[in-house]
């Protein structure tokens, strides 16, 4: 019989340390009331020296399995999206792997820059459909604070740090019930990927490198490339806007959910929005909204969420889940 994915767990982690508009404005020319116009930032969260990309991993991987009633001994795969990994290898994944006690199996990251929690999804799902997954283990986790250019104010306002992860789960397909992950959309377009990069890695001269980026350009692709890839997603499923009870959209900033929203005809209490608290924390950003929607119970049980992001490469996608 065929499998269908469950997500039955989730959990997210944010560092402690918490970076107000109004602090970072003494470090960088800049003030309260640009970034809350422009973008909706209010603060992000900022991880401490030595707090890594695997270690908020660990913490929001640690949080969905335990809401999923399971421990690591039970995962048969844990995918990291990340694109600030802890090294330049070993992957982050096995790093996490190792945390959380997990015995065989298998582990890796994926690298789609802010679109790393769909394609990871995306990847998940098609595992379980394969048969050749049971237990997977999601998680976007970022410390993109590590690749802020902290004196360049048109990108060091709106990045943040965090994790959030989501456990999920093969089941067989029952006519009667089709809650689940309904499908998955992927895309890219590299000829696009000077629009936001890091001008650093192993292919150049420098380690690490910065986060570089076209804004105007990014904001202008980013409201097309996310009404095409949601209205696939509806198509291939034969809804329509007004099926979806939840938008949870990458939180890149506030004037491209707004405008994702009004597209989709959805009024603002149907989108998560946590870019005013956590900023842009790239592959982080997805599943940390939608921890945050199914903790204070917003999402419900046979709800239709739908999932969605846009970044570097450019890459974007969206997935659709029956709650
Ligand atoms: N504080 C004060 N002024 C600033 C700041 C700042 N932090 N940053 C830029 N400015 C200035 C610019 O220098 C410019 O000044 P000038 O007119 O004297 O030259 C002015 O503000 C306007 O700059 P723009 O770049 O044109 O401002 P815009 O309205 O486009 O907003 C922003 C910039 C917020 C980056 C917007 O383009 C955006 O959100 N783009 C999407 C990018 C994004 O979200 N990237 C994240 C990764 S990709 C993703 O996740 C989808």
């Amino acid at each position: 019989m065929p499998y269908r994915s469950r997500i039955i767990g989730t959990g997210s982690h944010l560092p402690e340390k918490v970076l107000t508009n109004a602090e970072l404005s003494k470090s960088v020319d800049t003030t309260d009331e640009w970034i809350v116009e422009r973008t909706g930032i209010h603060q992000r969260h900022v991880a401490k020296e030595g707090e890594t990309t695997a270690a908020l991993a660990f913490q929001a991987g640690e949080k969905a399995l335990d809401a999923a009633g399971l421990t690591g001994q039970d995962l048969d795969l844990i995918i990291v999206a990340t694109t600030t990994p802890d090294n330049t290898f070993p992957s982050t994944a096995t790093k996490v792997q190792a945390m959380l006690g997990m015995d065989g199996g298998a582990a890796f990251d994926v690298q789609a820059v802010c679109s790393g929690f769909i394609y990871a999804l995306s990847i998940a799902d098609n595992f379980v459909r394969a048969g050749q997954a049971k237990n997977v283990l999601v998680i976007g986790a970022e410390v993109l604070s590590r690749i802020v250019d902290w004196n360049d104010r048109t990108t060091c306002v709106l990045f943040g740090d965090g994790a959030g992860a989501v456990v999920v789960q093969a089941t067989e397909t029952d006519e009667n019930d089709q809650t689940g992950i309904l499908s998955t959309h992927l895309h890219s377009d590299g000829k696009l990927r000077d629009l936001l990069y890091t001008d650093g890695g192993p292919g150049t001269n420098s380690t690490v490198g910065h986060i570089r980026m076209l804004g105007r350009e990014v904001f202008r692709h980013a409201v097309t490339n996310l009404a095409t890839v949601v209205d696939e997603a509806l198509q291939a499923n034969g809804l329509t806007q007004s099926d979806i009870d939840w938008l949870v959209p990458h939180q890149a900033n506030k004037r491209i959910l707004d405008s994702t929203a009004k597209k989709l005809g959805l009024s603002a209490d149907h989108v998560v929005i946590t870019v005013d608290k956590h900023a842009n924390t790239s592959a982080a950003s997805v599943p940390l909204a939608l921890d945050t929607a199914v903790r204070d119970g917003r999402i419900q049980k046979g709800q239709l969420v739908l999932m969605e992001a846009m970044g570097g490469g450019l890459t974007w996608g969206a997935s659709l889940v029956r709650w």
